[in-house]
């Protein structure tokens, strides 16, 4: 993830927007009056938490990104921009170094390596027939070829080399491999050989839907381990991800709530099912990081857990030792007082449903999907599920069990940050161990674990949220002068849904080919005026660094620079620098290709130019259901607004007609 990335991911532009200008909910949107121009009337400036993005609906016409926003209205350039979101974000910026673009490249070939060998295993669990088992063991789990897709669901063969092979044929070193996670190395003898064999692989995607590692279910009855999965890489890190976050973000913001599930099997399950907004936990106990990334889709939590994760007896002691054996990576599952500390932390709502004994959510969705939301109706705030828990099975006549019982809950009462809910807890307690509350209140709660509460998980975060130069840029684009359709079917539906990357990557491979061959540009430009379309500009870009880079290489051409690019490069902002790095990293078209690379690019510029109209005329549509202050005046500014986007759309759409006849035309002439 770029720097810029990071901090988008760790802030919510509607916080941000919140800070200047008062919000109102409308809809899937929020809506104020526009701080840019005078708009006192009914509000015209909206802001999309689905895409993070706000527009200007009346005589501004602007939109973009967190950064573009804070930049207009505190006048800052980028640099300052960066720097007071980065504060914000509780990221740490670091000037890049020669050495970590090198460092950056890398990680970039990591990612690209990591989705190839996704789609490899792929290929194999659908193709290969060896993996007739894989596909028979799936087939007995009842997931259909849709879900197969959409999680790209895999198999690795039964070989110690077949997989270094395949990656070695495609230029890949064995230290790539080793770093990726995909070849394990016996310390020993020294000898190298597939981490992965004759299992079921489950790609682990990052929030947006890039791979990071693999979860790989044995295909024997009692192999073990049952998952293995990939061990800590430069991307792969257990505790920040979470399963299925990318597919499940926008049905967590549909339903405000996010449902956490313990295992892969049971996201796929209920996705398959219809019930989206699951994320599993990996077989760790619920981390700062991953509850900041879910609370910006909701803040409503609730958490399935097996019978014997959140196990009676266990739980209890779990909860106990769940500090302790914070930092020391034991599997801990469910961890009451961190929850309640988060809780007040994050202002959220945090509920606990157990899941009848010997049942998880895979298997009761399977054999009655109805019984799904009745169990989840059932669950239980935090302190409520531990009183009951721990009270269940205790003698009222045991005066000691009442005590060591007290001495449990009570810490978790201290620290609900909300009084009136505390003071609700106290009573409770009190009446559960059938006591007088006085006498609850004068025991002495006896902390064995003396260090500030949840410290582990606060370090933890803060070095997680510590940015490093050499963190994973995003993973190559499919390269658009091969194939212009927008995604690929069955490649991630999810990220399509989003619609944010994917016009994100186009405008990368965009920026990217320019990067590589100057002249694009101008190509580009040239086939757009023939056709009657305005220029690129910087407005065509979402991301507020790519705006200021396409600027800037105008600027260059303008004055007929054409120094080498890393000279151009040292005169940018370290963050700028960095996205040309990253961009520069991705796969450069051919030389002998260029004609037909402006051909593309310009159907992709249209492509991306069309795809955002068609989202702003889908919320101002949305924003007609659900508004009724747009009955009146502004609502004409807005009719106005959707005419002037059907006449842009009708021309993009005869723009596009027109230059792909061109180019048919000129493969024709090419093979006569
Ligand atoms: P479970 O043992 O409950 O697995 O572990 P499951 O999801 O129900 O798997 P099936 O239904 O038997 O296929 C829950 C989660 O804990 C992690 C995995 O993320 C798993 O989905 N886990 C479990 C491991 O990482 N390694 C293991 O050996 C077991
Ligand atoms: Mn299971």
């Amino acid at each position: 993830m770029s720097v810029t990335e990071e901090i988008k991911s760790r802030l919510d532009i509607v916080d941000i927007v919140s800070d200047y200008l008062p919000l109102r909910k409308s809809g899937r949107s929020f809506s104020g009056f526009c701080p840019f121009h005078q708009n006192t009337r009914t509000p015209a400036f909206y802001v999309f938490p689905e895409t993070q993005t706000w527009h200007c609906f009346g005589a501004c016409a602007e939109g973009g990104d967190l950064f573009s926003f804070v930049m207009k209205k505190e006048g800052w350039d980028f640099k300052e921009a960066l720097a007071k979101m980065a504060a914000k974000a509780g990221v740490e910026l670091q000037p890049l170094k020669p050495v970590d673009k090198k460092k950056q490249a890398a990680e970039d070939k990591m990612a690209a390596l990591l989705e190839a060998a996704a789609d490899y295993f792929h290929m194999l669990f659908l193709h290969a027939p060896q993996a007739e088992l894989a596909r028979k063991y799936v087939g007995e789990r009842a997931l259909n070829e849709d879900t197969i897709a959409t999680f790209k669901l895999g198999y690795a063969l039964q070989s110690w080399d077949a997989c270094r092979n395949h990656f070695h044929d495609q230029g890949y070193s064995d230290e790539e491999l080793l770093a990726a996670g995909l070849l394990t190395e016996n310390p020993d003898k020294g000898t190298r050989y597939d981490r992965f064999r004759n299992r079921l692989m489950i790609p682990i995607r990052d929030l947006n839907g890039r791979i990071a590692g693999f979860g790989a279910r044995t295909l024997e009855k009692e192999g073990i381990p049952k998952y293995l999965n990939s061990p800590q890489t430069a991307v792969f890190d257990k505790s920040s991800l979470l399963y299925g976050l990318d597919g499940a973000k926008r049905h967590i913001r549909e339903a405000r709530q996010v449902v956490i599930v313990e295992g892969y099997m049971d996201v796929m399950q209920g996705w398959q099912a219809g019930f989206r907004n699951m994320v599993a936990q990996m077989g760790t106990a619920l981390t700062g990081p991953q509850l900041q990334q879910l609370k910006r889709y909701t803040k409503r939590f609730v958490l399935a857990l097996d019978a014997d994760a959140a196990g009676q007896k266990a739980t209890m002691r779990g909860l106990q030792v769940a500090r302790e054996t914070l930092d020391r990576e034991v599997e801990v599952k469910f961890d009451a007082r961190g929850l309640v500390q988060h809780e007040g932390r994050l202002q959220a709502d945090i509920r606990i449903v157990t899941l009848p004994e010997g049942n998880d959510p895979d298997k009761i969705i399977r054999e009655d999907p109805t019984q799904w939301p009745k169990l989840l109706e059932q669950a239980q705030p935090v302190v409520a599920y531990v009183i009951k828990m721990a009270t269940r099975d205790l003698d009222m006549n045991d005066a000691k069990g009442k005590t060591a019982v007290a001495q449990q809950v009570l810490p978790l009462i201290k620290d609900i940050v909300d009084p009136v809910e505390r003071d609700h807890y106290w009573q409770a307690l009190a009446r559960a161990l059938r006591i007088d509350e006085r006498a609850l209140r004068q025991i002495k709660v006896q902390e064995k674990f003396t260090r500030p509460p949840n410290r582990q998980s606060r370090s933890a975060m803060s070095a997680q949220t510590r940015f490093q130069p050499g963190q994973p840029p995003p993973p190559p684009p499919p390269p658009e002068w091969e194939d212009s359709s927008p995604v690929k079917p069955g490649h991630i539906g999810q990220r399509r849904a989003d619609g944010r990357l994917a016009a994100g990557m186009r405008q990368a491979n965009y920026l990217s080919q320019c990067l590589h061959h100057p002249h694009i540009f101008n190509q580009v430009n040239q086939r757009l005026t023939q056709n009657q379309q305005p220029l690129v500009s910087a407005m065509d870009f979402t991301a507020v660094e790519d705006r200021l880079l396409l600027e800037q290489m105008v600027a260059w051409l303008q004055q007929g620079v054409v120094a080498p690019i890393n000279e151009l490069c040292d005169s940018l902002d370290e963050a700028l620098n960095e996205r040309v790095q990253s961009l520069l990293a991705l796969p450069a078209a051919p030389e002998s290709d260029l004609d037909r690379l402006a051909d593309k690019l310009a159907l992709s510029v249209l492509n991306w130019r069309q795809e955002k109209i068609g989202q702003l005329v889908g919320e101002v549509k949305q924003l007609f259901r659900t508004e009724q202050a747009l009955e009146n005046a502004d609502s004409k500014e807005m009719y106005a607004k959707l005419n002037e986007w059907t006449l842009s759309v009708l021309s993009i759409h005869k723009a596009k007609s027109a230059m792909s006849a061109a180019s048919r035309r000129k493969a024709e002439d090419s093979v006569r």
